[in-house]
């Protein structure tokens, strides 16, 4: 290869990366229109990683000599450090990441920096980056999300004797156990986790070597750069490789139907620390106050998390509008792909992180959430069961049970607060043993199945997971 500089021309025209055929320089509005590097500089560090992979494959290729590659590698590498001690200028006039880098290189290295671009595009690097961007994130974010369950389990263990009111149209149904309440969440998240990891295997392909869109005639070794970047293989289509964003897409997902399940949450906690329900009490430092009402205790944390599932949900629709109908292969509206993952990332940390802290700090009030059960005739269909067992029809039974609720409203009385003669004005076949299966303990404690809330089941399902959790 030639060492000879043959560019005449400067910067000051026109872009000096592409600007060999255009006679006037970009109109400055459009400049800062089309660029990019106020948002993709986030990248810088995935950029070099994948540069560094770029020019230890150009010299298996004869491409560079030994010598050029490592003085690319070694100011890359300064160029890496320059930018994580916030020395790094960056130009809205090189566009973006991957050029005010690119230019930088050949500041400092001269001619040798204009090689590092031979047999690739930005289009091919910028599908590289992001690829590894997303996969430092996920792990990242998985660690999170298996501190929260970690939280959930270890509380539920401690409550999974403590009974609280299980609903259904938010009306008292059955007595259910506060751990079991929270192994529900935890069932959740773990749907998430396993969503995030089928996300980061897909999206763990190299699109490097793609080129523009039909790859390229140098004798490129594209197996060696997927290898060094830890990517699984190669992606297998040029022109699909530089035009996908499906794992983008698929991230947002992942993180909108995890910030739904942590809104869920949110809302139950928010229900629980009001004054109506009174049922937890959450640590000072999650919460804020009024600077009008002096008594209040704001549950601000879930509430903003309940919130910024909106603009979470908001990102995925404007990645999936931005991919619709999009002809093969790069267009310029991909670079629209980042603002909504980067802030989706930010957002899922953020979140997670809030609870991962909270949910083990949570206190709940046993004795309110008790008398709560206590309320709503919550053992009605254990009266119905009851009755089943004494030979009785269930839709017969469940009239017999709708009748004596509708006495204990009129006389203010559970149905565990009724005396045996009362309960048998509705059916002669209610003996004494009708208060063992009313009262919460034995309501609960009667379902001991594979997914029922009795303590001793619940106490299984959070050891199961704990185990589970270790594997990870
Ligand atoms: N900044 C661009 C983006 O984020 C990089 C790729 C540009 N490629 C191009 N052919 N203009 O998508």
């Amino acid at each position: 290869m030639s060492n000879k500089d043959t560019t005449a021309h400067s910067a000051s025209k026109t872009n000096s990366q592409w600007g060999g055929r255009f006679s006037e320089p970009t109109d400055a509005f459009v400049q800062r229109f089309t660029a990019s590097v106020m948002f993709d500089q986030r990248l810088a560090k995935q950029d070099i990683q994948g540069s560094i992979a770029h020019a230890t494959m150009l010299e298996t290729a004869g491409v560079l000599t030994a010598e050029e590659r490592d003085a690319i590698i070694n100011a890359l590498s300064d160029i890496a450090a320059d930018i994580a001690n916030g020395h790094f200028a960056w130009s809205v006039a090189l566009e973006d990441v991957h050029m005010n880098i690119e230019s930088e290189l050949t500041k400092r290295i001269g001619l040798t920096g204009k090689k590092l671009h031979t047999g690739r595009s930005r289009n091919d690097q910028v599908a590289t980056d992001i690829r590894l961007y997303l996969r430092d994130e996920i792990d990242v974010i998985a660690t999170e999300l298996t501190r929260l369950q970690q939280g959930i389990v270890g509380l539920a263990e401690r409550e999974a004797a403590t009974i609280m009111p299980g609903f259904t149209h938010l009306q008292t149904a059955q007595p259910v156990t506060f751990g079991h309440h929270l192994m529900a969440w935890f069932e959740m998240l773990t749907r998430d986790y396993t969503r995030l990891l089928d996300c980061r295997k897909r999206m763990n392909q190299s699109p490097l070597g793609a080129a523009a869109l039909a790859g390229t005639t140098y004798p490129i070794n594209r197996e060696l750069t997927s290898e060094l970047l830890g990517f699984a293989h190669p992606t297998r289509n040029s022109l699909d490789s530089v035009s996908d964003r499906d794992f983008g897409i698929e991230f947002c997902s992942f993180a909108a139907i995890l910030l739904t399940h942590m809104s869920r949450m949110s809302e139950e906690l928010i229900l629980w620390t009001s004054a109506q329900f009174n049922f937890i009490d959450l640590p000072d430092r999650f919460c804020t106050g009024s600077s009008i009402m002096p008594q209040k205790k704001n549950p601000d944390v879930p509430e903003l998390v309940r919130g910024k599932t909106g603009r979470v949900n908001g990102h995925l629709v404007s990645l999936l509008t931005l991919m619709k109908s999009q002809p093969l292969a790069y267009n310029k509206d991909n670079q629209e792909d980042k603002e909504p993952l980067f802030d989706t990332v930010d957002t899922v940390r953020d979140c997670l992180r809030a609870f991962a802290d909270m949910i083990p700090a949570i206190t709940p009030k046993k004795d309110n959430m008790r008398k709560a059960a206590m309320q709503g005739f919550a053992t009605a269909t254990d009266m119905a069961d009851y009755l089943v067992r004494q030979g009785i029809a269930f839709r017969d039974a469940h009239e017999i049970v709708g009748k004596s609720v509708a006495y204990g409203i009129a006389h203010n009385k559970d149905l565990s607060e009724m005396t045996l003669q009362e309960l048998q004005q509705f059916s002669p076949n209610i003996e004494h043993g009708i208060f063992d299966v009313l009262t919460l303990e034995g309501s609960v404690a009667a379902r001991n199945h594979i997914g029922g809330t009795a303590p001793e089941h619940v106490i299984l399902a959070a050891q199961k997971a704990k185990a589970d959790l270790l594997t990870r």
